[in-house]
């Protein structure tokens, strides 16, 4: 293996004339994302790039059915896409624009060499013309019937049915999708880039110097190779893209798939002055991580391309995943059957990390997969709550019970045989998390960090503190050993928990910070240099009280969103994907009208201390508390089961609203209610006094 000084990667560029779906998002957004935060967790140089693909006729077709510039519909689009981005967290180092002027420069600059290095062909040749619509029609501009399987929609590019590559003289009755008009054939010149020069490197490059990349990946790249090259047009007729930087090229613009890899180039440019040491080096390790779709871009085309310049390096690997579909059809955004980010993330909000756990945890790595929400709420249920969050809130909420909120010694005089395996299962765990981060096997990688949390569940059901407490009342020798026999399996369970965040970091970040939270340690911890250590947290060290990962998703969401997908697909012009705009978060507090004091006085805020905390049957979100006022003892439902397990919060003090009117729930009487405070992720907080004070207390 080389050994690589730094890292460079790359994401594919979307087009911005749509919102992006969740089938961009396993495809690489989430890939990506996953590695370079394991990259940078390891410290190594990592720049992750990208940005809007902005030119192309996807976009200026958009323009011309919304009646719009293609500059306003890419200025929209960029928007909804790059908003979405960063509510997933998907961590560019930069998310830029094809449209820059950077990219202008850099992509026609590239263009130019390769011409003055006499590596283009120029020819003219007859192609279809729509005299309506006064344009060349190339691409998608024109669709006609598929002379391989008949399909009577097949693009001048590509038929989406049988898959086969098209060029616009193939289709049987052509017709423009502009004006619907039979076109009509003129001479037009362009620039070619011819592909068979390249042929007999690529066999090499490709077939037997990356023997190692994805078998998908490969498979489709030798059958390329295996039908042999041809010259392909790297220019088109167009007002709308990157001009040909030529003296005779007027109305000819850069065709977009000749650009767009280019901007990989000028996004680094912008990101940083250094951008040289990333594209120039040979000890660089570039990896473009993409869809199926485009493969033979990536691996076949562009690196001809590099390769004909000369100055960069070529992609060491090319990790692309197939398609993800939905409820078990293909997504298709003409049809609306896709699940949109944006819309996802007003749906459930602060879930982001449940979605970027199915979508990996259900990657389409090695063949195409099927999202269903049916299967999104089993894993978020019975994975993320039921493993992964029951352990930590269980090695949390006991070492509060049981340790004094702090972090237990660990005796070596009685360490077991399940210490140990734990112990082991860690270490093993580091290696093989590791190793499968590094060749791409995301999927495999969390199975692996989702274990080690089910092998800690298991650690404690063998271990079970719960029965050794009983033991502590005992007093005496047993006490003692009571004692010890809890503190090493809390001891254990809290280094196994501040490894699972360490872990679990690359692929769902925001849970991994709330772990941090309630660990009170720093982001540093989350280097992977310490995973695998026994010593993340001091002995003694006191931690905050526990909170919930995850919530429970319940079928009525999981309904809802079935029927939404079907009821948009079944008419598409009701969905407003492209109507609107993601609203940013908004920063400032809602505010209630203005009240005078005596509406305040007319509160009764009581300091009371919870006393007994216990689920109410059939609900989930809410606990019965019993607590104690001083004067009298009430009892409370509140709705707070999802963030707080009941042993955790006997014993604190909350405020009390005393003179609510009581109020049934699930036929229990409440007789007031305790003031919380929610924060910007939607984690309850007590509100409380800095100090023990007596229950009974006034608050005003
Ligand atoms: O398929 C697409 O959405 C393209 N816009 C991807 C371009 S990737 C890169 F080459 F820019
Ligand atoms: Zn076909």
């Amino acid at each position: 293996m080389k050994a690589y000084k730094r890292i460079l990667v790359t994401a594919a560029l979307p087009y911005a004339n749509g919102p992006v779906h969740i089938g961009h998002l396993a495809g690489c957004y989430i890939p990506a994302d996953i590695y370079v935060r394991y990259q940078r967790a390891q410290k190594r140089d990592i720049k992750f790039v990208g940005g809007s693909d902005e030119h192309g006729v996807p976009i200026t077709i958009r323009a011309m059915k919304e009646g719009v510039s293609p500059q306003q519909i890419v200025d929209k689009y960029h928007a909804i896409i790059k908003e979405s981005f960063t509510r997933m967290n998907i961590s560019f180092d930069i998310y830029a624009r094809t449209s820059n002027p950077v990219h202008h420069k850099t992509s026609a600059d590239f263009f130019k060499k390769l011409y003055d290095d006499g590596l283009f062909e120029e020819k003219e040749t007859e192609q279809y013309y729509d005299e309506k619509a006064k344009v060349f029609l190339a691409d998608r501009y024109i669709t006609g019937t598929c002379p391989v399987c008949g399909n009577p929609n097949a693009y001048g590019d590509q038929c989406e049915k049988c898959g086969s590559t098209l060029s616009p003289e193939q289709l049987i009755n052509p017709k423009s999708t502009l004006s619907d008009a039979v076109p009509v054939k003129r001479n037009t010149k362009h620039w070619y880039f011819p592909l068979q020069n390249y042929e007999t490197w690529l066999k090499q490059w490709v077939l037997e110097d990356h023997k190692e990349w994805k078998n998908n990946v490969y498979g489709q790249c030798k059958s390329w190779l295996d039908g042999g090259l041809q010259s392909r047009a790297m220019t088109r007729d167009s007002n709308w893209g990157v001009k040909v930087p030529l003296p005779d090229a007027e109305g000819k613009v850069l065709y977009v798939w000749f650009d767009a890899p280019i901007g990989y180039i000028s996004a680094t440019k912008e990101l940083t002055d250094k951008w040289d040491d990333y594209w120039c080096r040979e000890d660089t390790k570039l990896v473009h991580f993409i869809g199926k779709d485009n493969i033979v871009f990536h691996c076949i085309i562009f690196p001809a391309m590099l390769k004909a310049h000369g100055n960069f390096v070529l992609p060491d690997n090319v990790p692309a995943n197939e398609f993800l579909n939905i409820e078990g059809e293909k997504v298709s955004t003409s049809r609306n059957w896709a699940v949109w980010v944006h819309e996802y993330i007003k749906d459930f909000p602060g879930c982001e990390d449940v979605l970027r756990y199915v979508l990996c945890a259900n990657a389409p790595e090695t063949k195409d997969n099927d999202f269903t929400w049916k299967d999104f709420q089993d894993r978020n249920n019975s994975e993320l709550v039921a493993i992964f969050g029951n352990f930590v809130n269980r090695a949390l909420v006991l070492m509060h019970k049981l340790c004094g909120g702090k972090v237990p010694p660990l005796h070596k005089d009685v360490v077991d045989i399940y210490d140990n395996q734990l112990i082991e299962d860690i270490s093993i765990a580091k290696e093989k998390i590791t190793r499968c981060l590094e060749e791409y096997k995301f999927r495999e990688a969390l199975f692996e960090v989702i274990d080690l949390a089910r092998k800690g569940n298991k650690y404690m059901q063998d271990k079970e503190p719960w029965i050794k407490a009983k033991k502590l009342s005992e007093g005496g020798a047993s006490a003692e050993l009571a004692q010890k026999e809890i503190d090493n399996c809390l001891h254990l369970s809290l280094q196994l928990t501040a490894n699972l965040a360490i872990f679990i970091n690359p692929f769902l970040p925001a849970t991994a910070q709330k772990m941090l939270h309630m660990l009170k340690v720093v982001d540093k911890m989350l280097d992977w240099e310490n995973a695998g250590s026994l010593k993340l947290l001091s002995v003694g060290y006191t931690l905050r009280a526990p909170e919930l990962l995850f919530r429970k998703i319940e079928d009525t969401e999981i309904a809802a969103q079935v029927e939404k997908l079907r009821a948009n697909a079944v008419n598409p012009s009701a969905q407003p994907v492209t109507e609107e705009k993601v609203k940013p978060v908004e920063d400032k507090p809602v505010q209630k009208p203005e009240i005078v004091y005596d509406d305040f006085a007319k509160l009764d805020l009581k300091v009371g201390t919870i006393t007994a905390a216990e689920k109410v049957e059939k609900a989930d979100k809410l606990l019965k508390l019993e607590v104690d006022l001083g004067f009298e003892k009430r009892t409370i439902v509140s709705g707070i089961a999802m963030h707080f397990i009941p042993e955790a919060i006997v014993g604190k003090q909350v405020v009390v609203v005393a003179n609510l009117a009581p109020r049934k729930m699930r036929g229990i009487e409440s007789n007031g209610m305790i003031l919380m405070a929610e924060d910007k992720e939607g984690n309850l907080h007590f509100v409380n006094p800095e100090n023990t004070i007596e229950p009974g207390a006034g608050v005003s």
